[in-house]
């Protein structure tokens, strides 16, 4: 199981956390349903880069609503058929 966890502090509130969490859950019902746990979390001290997101053990910033099918396609897919592993990542 993959779990993709996205920040809905209030600073990435504000950048959206609410549609980029809306994108992932459409993509995962679309293309891996019961593949992806998805989660929301408290603050993840990246505040001036949200939206942000964790995927596995990486953390990626900056993720905008229009960047959330790339983060799925580039990193959730292949980590839910273990293609790829995922190193720690600020940027995507
Ligand atoms: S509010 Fe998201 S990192 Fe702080």
């Amino acid at each position: 199981m993959v779990t993709i966890t996205v920040c809905v502090g209030s600073s990435c509130f504000l950048r959206g956390a609410s549609q980029v969490i809306e994108g992932f859950r459409t993509l995962i019902e679309r293309e891996a349903p019961g593949l992806v746990e998805l989660k929301g979390s408290f603050c993840m001290e990246r505040c001036g880069n949200g939206v942000s997101v964790q995927i596995g053990d990486c953390i990626f910033a900056d993720v905008r609503v229009e960047d959330v099918e790339s983060v799925f396609r580039e990193h959730v897919l292949p980590a839910v058929e273990k293609k790829a592993g995922c190193a720690p990542n600020v940027n995507h």
